[in-house]
């Protein structure tokens, strides 16, 4: 069967960014900014991005490209063609069941997201104050019927999507999306600038305090690099097999590490300068957008219409990253069986909204459900794929192109001179694998 192919790269380089940028950079990299303490947060995560993130996009992308083939049958073919045990096919497989666990929290939270547009385009930040504001959103989480209404257009939206195919429907919506995604950050850019507090903002990102590293923040910072490039689930890599053999991996790569950085800090100091402005707490948890921010946009001029585009962006990236985390699992089952694409959207949409019911309870019925370390049904699957799973696969991925692949077929792929592929094979081989290592060892109590 002949495979789809983005039509240049500039569409592969649009989509993948379209899969880093989410819920990651404009939900949790802001309240975890706030939580950590802030500046030290903001360093370790971008040396987390540069040493561990950009080389590791390298290596998922690579062995997408190189197989050609969704991340089940691929890494049963690449470890076929470099003589390696079989078994590394499960870590594609692996993968592709990690990404329908994110989207079943994640296309929840993209539903409060929906929820909130509705909201500011209706007015209801006008003047609200801190205590309403609080109020709205824990009525939002405590009615299990309206969330699980927008949890199920979330759900529809993004298997509409990617039911169209790669060209007629990932393609497309990535190359409307994202542009329109940065056309509303400078809107809301220009808009902080003007009636927020940048000066405060900056100072409270990027004004050094070394004495703030903790463990956690590195922790943390680690394992939302992986989250917020899309790594060590096989989307990446999916949309790797895409792409045709002569584009540069490592152009590419820089272009979209630097793109999702960007956006999440500039996120930030748009949401930080309202927040300051407004003589708000920096440090409110995961309720920074929906309950902060919304009393931030209350209070100013404009404060709903800024409010409906910004929550817009919002709901644009978590769009174009939803996408990604279920297009693995359907190329899978496009690639081996005969069922359609529109067929295995259908069923594997059913899956995850039905794991989004449980978490839609967990907020409510089911609140005083704990899974595993007193985590609710939310908490678990988030902590699971971001600090586990994520980190997990992007670590045996990383061994797999070091040690196992033949060097010279790397090579082919990567067509780097010889001093950067030195450096990427530092990157892929020692420093990734020994920081992912270190975390595991931090996680499980060996060190402390
Ligand atoms: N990168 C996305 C975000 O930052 O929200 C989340 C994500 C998408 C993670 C796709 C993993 C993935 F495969």
């Amino acid at each position: 069967m002949q495979r789809s192919h983005w039509k240049n790269r500039w569409t592969f380089i649009l989509a993948t960014a379209g899969s880093a940028i989410g819920l990651g950079n404009i939900w949790k990299l802001p309240y975890m900014i706030g939580v950590n303490g802030g500046s030290a947060f903001v360093l370790v995560f971008i040396a987390c991005i540069f040493f561990v993130g950009i080389p590791l996009m390298m290596t998922e992308i690579l062995l997408g490209r190189r197989a050609q083939k969704n991340p089940f049958n691929g890494m049963q073919q690449l470890a076929q063609e470099a003589d390696a045990s079989h078994l590394w096919k499960y870590l594609g497989g692996m993968g592709m069941l990690t990404g329908l666990l994110i989207l079943g929290f994640y296309s929840v939270v993209g539903g409060w997201v929906l929820a909130y547009i509705v909201k500011a385009a209706t007015g209801s930040f006008s003047q609200i104050s801190a205590s309403q504001s609080s109020t709205n959103f824990d009525a939002l989480l405590a009615s299990p019927l309206i969330l699980l209404g927008w949890h199920t257009l979330f759900m529809c939206m993004t298997m509409g999507v990617v039911a169209r195919g790669v060209n007629s429907g990932l393609e497309k919506a990535n190359n409307i999306l994202i542009p329109a995604l940065f056309a509303i950050l400078l809107v809301l850019l220009g808009y902080s600038m003007s009636v927020g507090d940048m000066q405060a903002a900056y100072t409270f990102m990027f004004t050094p305090d070394f004495s703030k590293i903790t463990p956690v923040a590195v922790l943390s910072a680690l394992g939302h690099a992986f989250f917020s490039l899309s790594l060590g689930m096989g989307a990446v890599m999916v949309y790797g097999s895409y792409l045709q053999r002569n584009v540069s991996i490592a152009r590419t790569t820089i272009y979209i590490a630097l793109a999702d950085t960007m956006l999440g800090l500039l996120v930030g100091l748009a949401i930080y300068s309202l927040v300051f402005a407004n003589q708000l707490a920096p440090n409110a948890g995961p309720g920074l957008i929906f309950q902060t921010l919304p009393i931030a946009f209350g209070q100013m001029p404009g404060g709903n219409f800024i409010g409906m585009l910004f929550f817009m962006l919002v709901a644009f990236a978590a769009w174009t990253s939803a996408i990604s985390l279920v297009e693995p699992m359907v190329a899978w089952i496009v690639e081996n069986t005969q069922i359609k694409r529109a067929t295995s959207c259908l069923g594997i949409g059913v899956a995850v909204w039905l794991l989004g019911v449980a978490v839609v309870l967990s907020f409510n019925e089911w609140k005083d459900i704990k899974i595993v370390f007193n985590l609710n049904i939310f908490d678990t699957l988030d902590k699971l794929t971001s600090t586990i799973l994520l980190p997990l696969g992007g670590l045996l991925m990383a061994i797999f192109a070091g040690y196992a692949m033949n060097k010279n077929h790397v090579q082919d792929e990567l067509n780097l001179n010889r001093h950067w592929f030195t450096l990427w094979r530092v990157t892929n081989n020692l420093i990734a694998p020994i920081a992912i290592f270190g975390v595991f060892l931090y996680l499980f109590g060996v060190i402390q």
